[in-house]
């Protein structure tokens, strides 16, 4: 009910306008997939023009492996960032300024082709990579920090589901366009590769026309400029209605705990008991959520539906597209009823069964065994979108206060990419050793961080920011009177740091 009131127009338009960045972190995710063997064909013929002979099996891998993995580390570098842009741009300017790397991106990506030269492209995907590692930081703390407490879950799932829509648009665009490898050439259309990379300026252009119809978060305006009025009036549009006293006040108190914090460099995060607890807890997130193996599905679920006897692997990957996305919209109707906590430990626990399930069926390659192999990754996949896909990348907002949240988002946005790097490399080397057995890796992994969600974990659900820390500060020991309602103590786990 008071949900409701609060889901007005300006908050809905500036909640999609800034989730346009995620869409096109899922996109870039996705789109290299499908066109592998035609743009390898460009890279040989580009290497037999220069080198007067065609491309060695060694270097077309590597080169490839560069090409998809690049985009991580722009990811990398791009999150670790987010910390120089946030406090002195604001919010919802440095998302405007980042635009500028998704068109150069689109233009490297988009141009390779023309000017013959892979390195063009691998330049565009770093870029790209830059853009994504920033919009994962801006889009979840802009969101989080806009939104009314009770829908801060629900609209913190629409940056996943703007990735996963992002992910699907790349899964299909390449069948409509016949850029698969497999089509026929019914349009002739080995050429149309670069026009799918260069897609990428058209969410650009997008994002770039309505961000400036957007608000600057109030959080911001108040807590870092100091600027009261402006912040009443963006609160007054935002929540559609005069009275916004309470939030305002909410935010004050933040503020004032905020000035005996000051600001909080990342290595004061590790150091100071406060934030140790929190900050672990951010990172164990983001660890969960790559190290569940998702990534080994979306960068190489056509060759794991193979080797399981799928018979037409691309439209399983399709498949697992949509039941992504489909669950990912389960999850953001019941994110606010059900908790952050105990939809992440039964994500992961569904995880871990269907990692079995998969282990299964393509350890016994019976030929029915392929439809189980079908079930296990739609099962995999549903199961990650239920928790551990959408709330890592918003809860570490909700974890800390204005000080240090843009430095805790951005450990945590760097742990995130670079697990994600670690498992897009390593993935196809670990499968060579452990064949059908490799998802048993990511099973004990899963279990392992069911444990400690569920020793760990605070629940967060309909919390202020300000209780949420106080909850941790009291927890390291350093409680304030007002906070310390027993129930706090129960969900905050025990007393100690855990490191
Ligand atoms: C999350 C992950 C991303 C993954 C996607 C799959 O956003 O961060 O790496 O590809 O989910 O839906």
């Amino acid at each position: 009910k008071e949900g409701k009131r609060n889901l007005t127009l300006p908050l809905v338009m500036a909640v999609g306008t800034a989730v346009i960045g995620s869409l096109q972190f899922g996109y870039n995710t996705g789109v290299i997939n499908a066109p592998q063997s035609i743009i390898e064909g460009f890279y040989n013929e580009t290497w037999t023009n220069r080198y007067s002979e065609s491309i060695p099996q060694n270097s077309l891998t590597t080169l490839w492996s560069i090409s998809v993995a690049i985009f991580s580390v722009g990811g990398m570098l791009g999150s670790f960032s987010v910390g120089l842009f946030v406090n002195r741009f604001g919010r919802r300017n440095s998302m405007l300024m980042a635009n500028v790397l998704a068109f150069v991106a689109a233009a490297f990506m988009g141009l390779s082709k023309l000017a013959a030269s892979w390195e063009t492209l691998i330049i565009g995907r770093f870029i790209v990579g830059l853009y994504s590692g920033l919009s994962t930081g801006f889009v979840p703390m802009y969101v989080g920090e806009i939104s009314p407490t009770s829908l801060r879950g629900a609209l913190g799932t629409l940056h996943q589901l703007g990735v996963v829509i992002g992910i699907l648009v790349a899964q299909v665009i390449p069948c409509e366009t016949n850029v698969r490898p497999v089509s026929s050439s019914i349009m002739g259309n080995a050429s149309l590769w670069p026009l799918l990379l260069g897609f990428t300026a058209i969410p650009a252009v997008l994002q770039c026309v309505l961000l400036p119809f957007c608000p600057e978060s109030p959080r911001y305006l108040l807590i870092t400029c100091n600027e009261e009025n402006k912040a009443q009036s963006v609160l007054t549009k935002l929540r559609g209605t005069e009275d916004v006293s309470a939030d305002l006040q909410e935010m004050k108190e933040e503020s004032q705990q905020m000035m005996r914090e000051k600001t909080v460099t990342i290595l004061e995060l590790f150091r100071s008991p406060v934030y140790r607890q929190p900050i672990f807890i951010a990172i164990m997130l983001q660890l969960s959520q790559q190290l569940s193996g998702i990534n080994a599905v979306f960068y190489y679920s056509t060759g794991i539906f193979e080797r399981a006897g799928v018979a037409q692997p691309v439209y399983a990957t399709i498949g697992a597209g949509v039941v992504n996305t489909a669950f990912t919209v389960v999850s953001l109707f019941v994110v606010e009823r059900a908790g952050r906590r105990s939809l992440h430990l039964i994500g992961l626990l569904g995880m871990a069964g269907s990692a079995v399930l998969m282990t299964i069926a393509l350890a016994l390659l019976v030929k029915w065994m392929s439809y189980v192999s079908i079930i296990a990754i739609f099962c995999f996949v549903a199961f990650f979108e239920i928790g551990p896909g959408p709330i890592p990348w918003f809860i570490v907002a909700e974890l800390f206060s204005q000080g240090p949240r843009p430095a805790a988002i951005a450990v945590a946005g760097f742990c995130n990419w670079s697990a994600n790097f670690m498992v897009g490399m390593g993935f196809q080397y670990v499968e060579k050793l452990c064949g059908p057995y490799v998802f048993i890796i990511f099973t004990v992994l899963l279990l392992g961080f069911f444990a400690f969600t569920y020793f760990k974990v605070p629940e967060t659900k309909g919390r202020t920011f300000d209780e949420i820390a106080a909850g941790f500060r009291q927890s390291a020991g350093q409680s304030s009177e007002k906070y310390s309602a027993p129930e706090e103590l129960n969900t905050l786990g025990g007393a100690d740091p855990p490191l």
